[in-house]
């Protein structure tokens, strides 16, 4: 079969290229309305793969000028089809010169190289480059590149590229150029360009072996003064790289640059970092807390694939893992030592149920490390991201620590400037531990999210403890195959019934006796048995969060309870506290399902109210502990989904909570607004705590009416503004609502991050006709579907964040959706079906959501021709 005419990838038919290009030349002239891209690619046979012809990748390309050795091709000697560029040819190594035309202004795929405001830039991975030339464009082929940029002086002062600028000058009067060398080989999806008028914070990071860095992040000159966190950030994660993975920068020049219209969030192109703006930019008047901490994050995480990406990259798309998972897991430990680790572990394991075990449950499941797709591009998940990183984390927790950082190093000694695969990286942490890591692998290899049923004994007379584990995996695509066991480690800490931590000693461990363990698991029913004990402990189990499992317990609401005032996992007690809520939330749901009125326990109130005068509690975790389980959250649980009963049963046990407690509420709000503002851990935690405060007080009718108006017209920072008026918005009268929506939008609308939080809350809040106010919201002067962030802004905030706008009885939520998809489809391939995923859980909605969201999955694929992106989703979601 012809490679255009592949449904699929699979990784089973991964062949090596038979030839490699070895060196690019480009030529990039930017012109008024189009864009000259002139390659000389230096190609050589490989010795090592059998013979084959030469197929490189190009789309939506027009082919000027094409030779071979710098001479005219005979017709027969290439073949141009709409994806491919095929050349015949006896000779083993040859020069292969294009010249194309391509038109970035109307490239509003935004990948290859497209026009931001005024910027021109690119976006490569996965598969942009052949949207810029035709080249192998897989990363497996690794080649040096030297890049002249050419364009107007006037409209782009600047040119940029990966590597150093080894010149620049002018070509005549109105055109200059700048030549960009890359000494490390590269695969071309880290390949960049931008061209602007930037201006640029710089600094210089002095690196452990004494070298010094220059940094550079460019943005707009009125955007320049809010790019000192993001710079600070940069330095941070160096620094961190060099002490904890002993990994120096490799270049003399890092350059990142800031785009409002990018599809993700940042992207790592060797010394030329891409960020969404929103990454970027950040001051107290337009970015809440955690956009700065997100910003430390995703600057981290770009940082850190310069290794782990970058100087060892992936074989192929399938191992895609490989660098996310493991770069994910970097940037994870990295935030947890810049912040609170607890906090940030709790919000890790969030995402996690949250994101990934929805699609684990759901009919695109898949592993970490797929073994086909049809389009890279849906396979940037939560599943390759969030559980990529946990997998990580597992074995890090299976090895040791000792081992894990032995086995980092033997991996770039051993595979530094190759592409290689999953299986590379846990041999060297085979190597490095001496353990058999076979099973292990499947966490790789087998999609699924284990459950596990915990169930004990206690044997009076012998003081003997025993837990029975038993696990079983199946995954929402294959719903009836039941998976072979994993190797799970647990961590376990027994608790006296005081409710001290007690010593013991336990089978299947390597831990002495002390008050925790880490058992491993490895069967499908396994019993562990405890010694050293005089009574009948209460567990504390999966510590910290130890394996990426759904765990059902035995554990009754008294002993939730109990663990939630006496465990010492930080994580565990948030996590008890948690399921303490979501038992009772169950119940309340499955009465208002069948017509009953649903009945808040007075346990969790006390719990509540030990959570909320606990004075030892930090209190960002104090906030997070006060949470109850977002509706997302709870829907996880249930077998059907009803997401009106749901959202129903948290605003009452929210308004009951708030009722109960509002003195204490009130105290604890009114003495952390006291605090000046300041951006430290402790400052955005209170403030973090606060907020929490006013979200439930806001759901007493009558009594928040004057906070959220003062908190609203006095705040200093947007964390503080955002909340008020989200909170305005949904619980006071349509009229205040109105004015301050306005008030804000007058006083910000000249800063994109600031409207993009406003057209969030309008788009987040409960609506009873969604296509009217959706339609509303969009009408707005300020609103574009072509960007990205303002898009999701809308959209995806309503899809994934406003249950109970989203789903009505008529459909017309997802019928609204529907259409949008089919609009964005027609040119942002990625945002169709980045939104149309919303559509995951159809079939575990209750009647008539179900079939009203069916209906629409259907009313897409009978709508023409769709992008392959989006026809993947909707094809494996309807399948049977
Ligand atoms: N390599 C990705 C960016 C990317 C993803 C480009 C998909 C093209 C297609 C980058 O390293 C990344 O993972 N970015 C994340 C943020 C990160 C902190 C998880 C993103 O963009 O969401
Ligand atoms: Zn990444």
């Amino acid at each position: 079969m012809k490679p255009e005419n592949k449904a699929y990838h699979l990784l089973s038919d991964y062949k090596p290229s038979p030839y490699q290009i070895q060196h690019a030349d480009l030529i990039i002239k930017i012109k008024e309305d189009w864009t000259e891209v002139c390659s000389s690619l230096k190609i050589q046979r490989r010795s090592d793969t059998p013979e084959g012809p030469l197929i490189l990748d190009g789309v939506d390309l027009e082919l000027l000028e094409i030779k071979i050795n710098g001479t005219d091709p005979a017709p027969s000697a290439y073949e141009k089809t709409e994806r491919y560029l095929r050349i015949v040819t006896s000779e083993e190594s040859f020069t292969l010169s294009t010249v194309c035309k391509i038109v970035p202004r109307k490239n509003l795929s935004l990948e290859g190289i497209y026009q931001s405001k005024n910027t021109i830039c690119s976006q490569c991975e996965a598969e942009g480059f052949r949207k810029i030339t035709w080249f192998l464009d897989r990363p497996d082929n690794m080649s040096t590149f030297m890049v002249r940029l050419e364009a107007s002086k006037r409209q782009y002062p600047v040119l940029l590229s990966n590597g150093h600028c080894i010149e620049k000058g002018d070509v005549d009067s109105e055109i200059h150029f700048a030549t960009w060398n890359d000494p490390f080989p590269k695969p071309s999806y880290l390949f960049a360009v931008v061209a602007g008028q930037l201006d640029a914070l710089e600094d210089t990071f002095k690196t452990k072996s004494g070298r010094s860095i220059r940094l550079s992040i460019y943005a707009q000159k009125q955007d320049i003064s809010k790019c000192s966190h993001a710079m600070d950030s940069l330095k941070k994660s160096m620094k961190w790289d060099e002490e904890v993975f002993g990994l120096e920068c490799d270049l003399d020049h890092y350059q990142i640059v800031a785009i409002s219209d990018f599809n993700m969030g940042a992207m790592e192109n060797k010394g030329l970092n891409i960020f969404n703006s929103s990454l970027v930019l950040a001051n107290p008047d337009i970015a809440q807390d955690a956009t700065y901490q997100d910003i430390l994050a995703v600057i981290g995480h770009e940082y850190f694939h310069n290794w782990t990406g970058n100087r060892v990259t992936c074989r192929d798309w399938f191992q895609l893992c490989l660098k996310e998972g493991l770069t994910v897991f970097r940037d994870q430990e990295f935030s947890a030592e810049m912040y609170s680790r607890p906090v940030k572990r709790i919000e890790e394991i969030k995402l996690l149920r949250q994101h990934q075990w929805p699609e684990d449950d759901g009919p695109m499941s898949h592993p970490p490390r797929p073994d086909r797709y049809q389009e890279i591009n849906n396979f940037y998940t939560s599943t390759v991201y969030n559980k990529g990183a946990e997998v990580v984390r597992l074995l890090k927790t299976l090895i040791g620590d000792e081992a894990f950082f032995k086995g980092m190093k033997i991996y770039f000694e051993k595979h530094d400037g190759q592409a290689v695969c999953q299986e590379d990286f846990v041999n060297a942490m085979a190597e490095a531990s001496g353990q058999d890591l076979t099973q292990f692998m499947k966490w790789y290899t087998e999609a699924g999210t284990p459950v596990v049923t915990v169930s004990e004994s206690w044997n009076e007379h012998q003081k003997l403890y025993q837990l029975t584990f038993t696990q079983e995996t199946c995954s929402g695509a294959e719903p009836k195959k039941k998976k072979d066991p994993r190797v799970i480690p647990v961590t376990i800490g027994l608790l006296s019934q005081s409710g001290n931590p007690v010593n013991f000693r336990a089978q299947k461990s390597e831990n002495p006796s002390g008050p925790e363990a880490t058992i491993i698991l490895s069967e499908e029913k396994e019993t562990i048995s405890f010694f050293g004990l005089s009574e009948k402990p209460v567990p504390s189990l999966f510590r910290n969060f130890s394996a990426p499992v759904r765990q059902k317990t035995f554990l009754s609401a008294d002993n939730l309870a109990f663990l939630m005032a006496h465990d010492t996992d930080p994580v565990n007690v948030w996590d008890s506290g948690q399921n303490l809520y979501h038992q009772n939330l169950a119940e309340m749901t499955g009465s208002i399902r069948d017509g009953l009125s649903p009945q808040c326990s007075e346990q969790i109130s006390m719990a509540f109210g030990s959570v909320l005068s606990n004075l030892e509690f930090d209190p960002a975790f104090k906030a997070l502990a006060l949470t109850l389980p977002s509706e997302g959250m709870l829907s996880i649980y249930e077998d059907v989904i009803d997401p009106v009963a749901i959202h129903q049963a948290r605003e009452s046990l929210c308004q009951f909570l708030a009722e109960r407690h509002k003195k204490q509420l009130t105290d604890m709000y009114l003495e952390l607004n006291q605090d000046k503002f300041s951006l430290d851990g402790n400052s955005m935690g209170r403030r973090s705590l606060k907020n929490t405060c006013l979200a439930y007080l806001a759901r007493i009718p009558g009594e928040s009416e004057s906070l959220l108006s003062e908190q609203y017209d006095r705040s200093d920072n947007m964390t503080d503004r955002i909340s008020a008026l989200s909170l305005i918005h949904r619980f006071l009268s349509p009229e205040i609502a109105e004015a301050s929506l306005e008030d804000f939008y007058q006083r910000w609308k000249h800063e994109e991050q600031a409207i993009d939080q406003w057209f969030s809350i309008r788009a987040g809040a409960p609506m009873k006709d969604p296509k009217a106010s959706i339609d509303k919201i969009t009408k707005h002067e300020a609103f574009n579907l072509d960007n990205p962030n303002r898009m999701r802004s809308v959209y995806s905030v309503f899809c994934y964040r406003n249950m109970s706008g989203f789903h009505q009885t008529d459909g017309s939520g997802y019928q609204l959706t529907a259409d949008v998809i089919l609009q964005l489809d027609k040119t942002n391939r990625q945002m169709s079906s980045h939104l149309c995923k919303a559509f995951n859980i159809w079939k575990k909605l209750k009647e008539p959501y179900r079939g009203q969201m069916e209906n629409s999955l259907k009313y897409i694929l009978n709508s023409g021709k769709l992008s392959p992106d989006l026809n993947e989703v909707v094809t494996k979601f309807l399948a049977p």
